[in-house]
């Protein structure tokens, strides 16, 4: 593709290349950590690991275990996988942004419904069990890994993806989430309330959405963050950033996240990708200049004395990237290749570090 590309494991590191400006992240899957080349690249490359799957309430929710439990309230849960992913990070010494105690999402339905029934038209349970329910998760999870694993989270994704402006009801909320139609617009406020009695000192909880700087969405986030900031309850903003290489949206992308900046709340970027169906030469180039630009701008705003603390790419090599499922279609969206090498791309935001100014300049064509 390109003869700068190195041996990603050899090459110089990009976590260490950022480390005093913010964390370089990235979403690891247990299949990684099972081959050795992988464990060598992330350790090698990032500051900050998110886990794909392994740490979302239907990976850690056991069903037999909960019944048998007989309590309507408590739920038992499987920490294994999220373990091994915990104790990776803690052996390379990288810290972990825990994604995500409350989703509508990888929630399974038999969590929201009576006596933890799993037929699938079981009545739901009503909203003051639900919301019983999620505090007694968030504190049992927190409990956990602060436990077990002191000092190694930093922050909490508390409530992913609530807000769903097109169809959404009052507020711009997410209606057809589970969430929601047990226990209505008060699960957010509750959650946050619940991390916040559970996070051990110095961890920050956030907000994580997508497209949240589309303009009508981030109308309707700005507003729920700023209800929860009135309490005291969020730290920060995590803007998932799964963006197109064929309208990579940048100066939108920009006015939004300097609308999160203003807020005072910390901002993260936590799952970029740039689709890109293309692995040749052109159109790799053509990433590396919106990475590029993209890199530079979020540098800027840093500079402006934005609080950037963490961009966490979703993935970390083009041969596991979830867009093929996701885009039906091939997708070479990140910084390094399947065979383990750098990209242009990766070039291109190593050298956003040096360019200042310059790296401001026109996005991609
Ligand atoms: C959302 C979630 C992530 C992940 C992606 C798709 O963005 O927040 O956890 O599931 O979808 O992989």
């Amino acid at each position: 593709m390109n003869e700068r590309m190195q041996d990603a494991i050899a090459a110089p590191s990009l976590g260490e290349a950022y480390r005093e400006h913010f964390l370089i992240g990235a979403a690891v899957n247990a299949y990684m950590l099972r081959d050795e080349q992988y464990r060598r690249l992330i350790r090698r490359q990032f500051t900050s690991v998110t886990a794909e799957n392994e740490m979302k309430p239907e990976r850690l929710l056991d069903r037999e275990a909960t019944l048998a439990l007989a309590d309507p309230v408590r739920c038992a849960l499987r920490f294994d996988p999220a373990d091994r992913m915990l104790a990776f990070a803690q052996e390379c010494g990288i810290r972990v942004r825990y994604h995500t105690l409350v989703w509508h999402n990888q929630t399974p339905r038999w969590f929201f419904a009576e006596g933890w029934s799993d037929a699938p038209d079981a009545p739901l349970a009503d909203a003051e069990t639900v919301l019983a329910r999620q505090e007694a998760y968030i504190l049992q999870v927190m409990e956990h890994v602060n436990r077990v694993f002191p000092g190694l989270v930093y922050c909490w994704d508390v409530v992913n993806e609530a807000v769903e402006t097109a169809q959404g009801g009052p507020d711009g909320l997410r209606t057809r989430s589970l969430w929601y139609q047990t226990a209505g617009p008060a699960f957010i406020a509750r959650a946050f309330r619940a991390a916040r009695k559970g996070r051990a000192e110095g961890q920050l909880l956030f907000y994580n959405d997508y497209n949240s700087y589309f303009p009508d969405k981030q109308k309707a986030i700005l507003k729920l963050l700023s209800g929860l900031q009135a309490e005291n309850l969020v730290d920060g903003m995590g803007m998932q950033t799964h963006l197109d290489l064929s309208r990579p949206d940048l100066p939108a992308f920009e006015s939004g996240a300097r609308a999160y900046a203003e807020t005072g709340l910390t901002l993260h970027v936590t799952e970029m990708d740039i689709h890109c169906p293309g692995a040749d030469r052109e159109s790799q180039a053509a990433l590396a200049r919106a990475y590029g630009s993209f890199f530079g701008m979020l540098l800027r705003l840093k500079r402006e004395g934005a609080k950037i603390g963490c961009a966490t790419f979703w993935g970390v090599t083009d041969r596991y990237t979830w867009l093929r499922f996701f885009r039906r279609q091939e997708s070479y969206p990140l910084l390094f290749s399947g065979d383990l090498k750098t990209k242009p791309a990766f070039d291109a935001v190593m050298d956003a570090l040096k360019s200042g100014e310059r790296s401001t300049g026109p996005p991609a064509e």
